[in-house]
């Protein structure tokens, strides 16, 4: 993935600029004229606090959630992806972020057993909050092939529509497409956790098989990650299918174009079997790192409202941190032994030392690498967002290439991006939960970032998220 990261750099002296064509923008859903959603009645939330499932990795199913029906079924979609809110302009906002709200993620599922909806492939439509029935029957076993693990009750997808992003970032919309596809997996982890649900995710799925049950076209839609819940099914069906085409849709633009780069890119990462959960090696944090303990409020808001409620907040206010939200900001974001790591920009006034830090996920440590408050350098490196400077904690999110390379070669990419997309929908999260608010920044010149947060030479930054606390009243 070297190439088609060097490629996609922002560079001050670089930007093109060029137009985006706004008389071929892409719709927003993807809709089959020839399958109607299945109305599911109104979402029931399920009940689960926030904070216990902030801070746990896998989040674990709650034991209080009654069992899943068609209104339980309806709350957890629309906590994994529905539609939340308007933005002034008439446009759909939804419960995950989304770079330049573009929403490249689809969500399909499969559902085995459930006895009051049809066993099948099911996609979600967000603009009705329900699914619709692309392929009937049994295709646990299908599924299983595709994710790994055993057959299970309900198997979810998600997949990028390229071009929902790349109509806007061209060649760097698979960075997007990965990034969005993070936020969404943390959403629906969070979501089948308060639904009781069990569950196993994957983020190395089969892509040709997937594409396959799917009956995704290669060039337009690729399969990101999955997740296996629900109860493990006896009868998975056949595991090899026929080949099948999905029902016709709606055209995404006028025009739907095919970028090259973003496909190759696409394809390059994708493996012919499910591969496993990986471990990723990290050195020790050093002795004089300052250890984290974050202590969380007492089971905190319902997790439903922080999702439903979350939104980017940019005003941030010339504040600092307390210790315990820094703590607890760093723990719901990062898992110990993922693919990502993190620098940390911390501006004065707070009760953690100013400066840039790296911090230790395994160990919840945080070491100082320099006093000097760097957010500003870090601003300037987000095309000039002067706003990321004002938050008081900027969270930039790293990896080294040659360690994705040697641990997971190809795949390593996808793996470390979804990742990063992962923490930043927990970081939003948790930053929501406290009455913090959050942005993330996908938009930045590469080299300059990477100097701003002090990363090693020849790390790349995969992402920033600023947090803080903001002006303005939030709902908790
Ligand atoms: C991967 C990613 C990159 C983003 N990059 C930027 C950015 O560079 N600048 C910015 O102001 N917002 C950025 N955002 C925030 C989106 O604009 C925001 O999520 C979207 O408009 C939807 O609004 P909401 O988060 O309030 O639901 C980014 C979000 C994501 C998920």
């Amino acid at each position: 993935m070297e190439p088609y990261h060097r490629l996609t750099a922002y560079r001050r002296q670089g930007m093109g600029g060029g137009l985006m064509d706004w008389s071929n923008q892409p719709r927003p859903f993807k809709r089959y004229p020839t399958a109607q959603p299945r109305a599911l009645g109104d979402p029931r939330m399920p009940p689960a606090r926030s904070w216990p499932s902030l801070l746990a990795w896998p989040p674990s199913p709650d034991p209080a959630a009654p069992p899943l029906d068609a209104p339980g079924l309806a709350g957890l979609l629309a906590l994994a992806a529905g539609l939340t809110a308007q933005s002034q302009g008439g446009a759909y906002l939804r419960s995950p972020a989304s770079a330049g709200a573009l929403y490249p993620v689809e969500l399909y599922f499969c559902a085995t057993g459930l006895g009051w909806l049809a066993d099948g492939l099911w996609h979600y439509a967000p603009e009705a909050n329900a699914p619709r029935l692309l392929r009937p029957g049994n295709l646990a076993a299908a599924a299983a092939r595709v994710l790994g693990g055993e057959p299970a009750g309900i198997n979810f997808f998600l997949t990028s529509l390229f071009w929902r992003s790349a109509w806007k970032y061209r060649a760097r919309a698979w960075r997007y497409c990965l990034l969005d596809g993070g936020h969404l997996l943390a959403n629906l982890e969070l979501a089948l956790a308060a639904c009781g649900l069990g569950q196993r995710p994957c983020l190395d799925p089969a892509g040709a098989a997937g594409g396959g049950l799917l009956g995704l076209d290669p060039a337009r839609e690729a399969l990101l990650a999955g997740v296996g819940a629900g109860a493990a099914l006896q009868d998975g069906g056949p595991a090899e299918l026929p080949a099948w085409r999905p029902p016709g849709e709606e055209p995404l633009a006028h025009h739907e174009k095919s970028d090259p780069v973003v496909a190759k890119a696409a394809a390059l990462g994708e493996s012919a079997r499910p591969g496993p959960a990986l471990a990723w090696p990290r050195e020790p944090a050093p002795a004089q790192a300052l250890r984290l303990n974050p202590g969380p409020p007492d089971g905190g808001p319902p997790l439903s409202r922080v999702m439903l409620s979350r939104r980017s907040r940019r005003n941030f206010l010339p504040q600092g941190l307390s210790a315990n939200q820094a703590a607890l900001l760093l723990a719901a974001a990062l898992p110990a032994g993922g693919p990502v790591q993190a620098a940390v920009l911390l501006g004065p006034g707070g009760e953690l030392p100013a400066g840039a830090h790296r911090y230790y996920p395994d160990e919840k440590a945080l070491a100082r690498l320099e006093p000097q408050d760097l957010r500003g350098r870090a601003a300037r490196a987000c095309l000039d967002q002067m706003w990321v400077g004002h938050a008081a904690m900027n969270l930039v999110l790293w990896a080294d290439p040659e360690q994705l390379a040697a641990t997971a070669g190809e795949r390593g990419y996808r793996q470390a991006m979804l990742a990063a997309g992962r923490a930043g929908q927990r970081l939003y999260l948790a930053a929501a939960a406290l009455g913090l608010g959050c942005c993330g920044v996908g938009a930045f010149y590469d080299e300059e970032l990477a100097a701003a947060a002090l990363l090693p030479p020849g790390a790349w930054p995969l992402y920033l998220l600023a947090a803080g606390p903001v002006k303005g009243k939030l709902p908790f």
